[in-house]
């Protein structure tokens, strides 16, 4: 089985809150249903959270009466981006499920106190295709904080051990310093975790590269440590994501897992 991570910034158009992008999730919704594989899908928030998550300062946990209904308008706002995946795998008969996590994880600190795996379980038994994402949360010592999409990937391919992590984004995978910058940026085909460890350490020396490709790297090197091996592909570019999902050549990162 594969676990993969619909990024916010490839399914929404990130400066414009609540733009939705369909064609782009159309095409995905396409792949996955011609690939055929077992999938868990988790989607980001893209700007139908991330602009209201700031606003309101969400992740720094209660602080005002504010927030409360910053928080209650961010949930409703990713729940309405769920709807769009959702209403676009089910245009492409991936007969796919919606496990939100404001009503299933509990965070403790940013970090996931408790989710329940053996709901996802079940419906995959049954051959749904369990959707979650990038949400607001319950926070035991916060209140409330955001639970990423990257977060749940994480415990879920701790959990499962699936085939492949895959994250697909609005890039083609990594280069060796930020391409939109850099002319002399190099694609990196595939890298290892102790690559990756010394490239964070060039990367962190580059004042360029994206805020976002750093937390990446983060929870790449958490993946691999499980010895799951993590793609990243782009996206915009069409049958990427179907090549990879059935083991053809595609051009895309691949960072190996390491020894378990
Ligand atoms: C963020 O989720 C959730 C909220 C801001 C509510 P992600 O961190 O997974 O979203 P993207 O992929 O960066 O857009």
């Amino acid at each position: 089985m594969f676990i993969l991570k619909l990024g916010g910034s490839v399914i929404t158009k990130k400066s414009e809150q609540g733009c939705f992008r369909p064609e782009v999730m159309d095409n995905l919704a396409r792949e996955i249903k011609k690939a055929n594989k077992e999938v868990i899908l988790v989607h980001g928030a893209g700007s139908f959270g991330h602009i209201l998550a700031k606003q309101y300062e969400l992740n720094k946990g209660y602080k005002n009466k504010d927030q409360i209904h910053g928080f209650s308008l961010t949930h409703a706002m990713v729940q309405t981006l769920n709807s769009f995946v959702l209403k676009s795998l089910h245009s492409h008969n991936v007969s796919a499920v919606s496990l939100s996590p404001h009503s299933t994880v509990k965070l403790n600190d940013h970090g996931l106190a408790r989710m329940d795996y053996k709901i996802f379980e079940e419906y995959l038994d049954k051959h749904f295709t369990p959707v979650t994402f990038g949400d607001v949360a319950l926070d035991e010592k916060l209140g409330f904080s955001i639970c990423s999409g990257d977060l749940l990937v994480m415990a879920l391919a701790k959990y499962f051990k699936p085939e492949k992590v895959i994250f697909v984004m609005d890039e083609d995978g990594l280069y060796t310093s930020n391409p939109k910058i850099n002319k002399d940026a190099e694609f990196i085909e595939s890298t290892t975790i102790e690559k990756l460890e010394k490239l964070t350490t060039s990367i962190d020396a580059h004042a360029d590269v994206t805020e976002d490709m750093g937390g990446k790297i983060d929870t790449m090197k958490n993946i691999s440590r499980l010895g799951i091996d993590t793609v990243l592909l782009n996206g915009n570019k069409q049958d990427i994501l179907y090549n990879v999902l059935i083991g053809e050549d595609a051009k895309c990162t691949i960072v190996y897992g390491g020894k378990k």
